[in-house]
């Protein structure tokens, strides 16, 4: 097992899980944003993985954007505060976005981009999840597509990170309680 793998309690989506949903879920997007040239808008850091693999997963005549924000800094519970660390290079106005997420977590961070992107004129915003955990959920926010509902364990890898590390596991795997005891 390599070092990382030792921190793992287990694995949640295998990595052949996470190709099937993923195809479906490009399919999906296909299906409603052919001939609208919608923006990509990943979230990083956590969507860098996802992105990569939606975009691809997904035949449309679309670009790409990123926005840099965090909430959780090294804790395992957000802060509640939105920071951007790094805005979009573009102007997004009359633009169909699709706001690319790796979790839905409390809310916090979608329900602040939604609003942000709405201000910047936005036609429409959509939201894709990979991961959606509605058990933590203190806004009121919903994704439009999801890939997998997990439950309220402490998921990583596939983009997701516990103070900053595990995101280039290949899987959602769940992190062992005493690798992030003390929290
Ligand atoms: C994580 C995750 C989502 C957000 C979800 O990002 O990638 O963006 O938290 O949680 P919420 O619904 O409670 O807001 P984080 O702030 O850890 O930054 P990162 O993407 O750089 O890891
Ligand atoms: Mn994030
Ligand atoms: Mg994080």
């Amino acid at each position: 097992k390599s070092e990382m793998e030792q921190d793992l309690f287990k694995v949640l989506v295998t990595e052949e899980q996470l190709k099937r949903r993923i195809a479906e879920l490009g399919g999906a997007l296909y299906e409603r944003f052919a001939g609208k040239n919608p923006l990509f808008l990943g979230v990083l850091k956590g969507s860098f993985v996802f992105m990569a693999d939606l975009v691809r997963a997904c035949q449309l005549k679309s670009d790409v954007e990123f926005i840099a924000v965090s909430s959780y800094e090294n804790a395992t519970v957000s802060s509640g505060r939105v920071h951007i660390n790094h805005d979009i290079q573009q102007d997004i106005s009359g633009r169909h976005l699709i706001i690319v997420e790796d979790i839905l977590d409390s809310g916090n961070t979608l329900a602040f981009l939604k609003d942000y992107f709405l201000t910047k004129g936005a036609a429409s915003i959509t939201i894709v999840t990979l991961l959606d955990k509605p058990a933590r959920r203190t806004k009121a926010v919903t994704a439009d597509l999801v890939g997998f509902t997990v439950p309220d364990e402490f998921v990583v890898g596939y983009g997701l990170d516990y103070a900053q590390a595990y995101r280039n596991i290949p899987y959602i795997g769940v992190l062992k309680p005493e690798v992030y005891a003390g929290q």
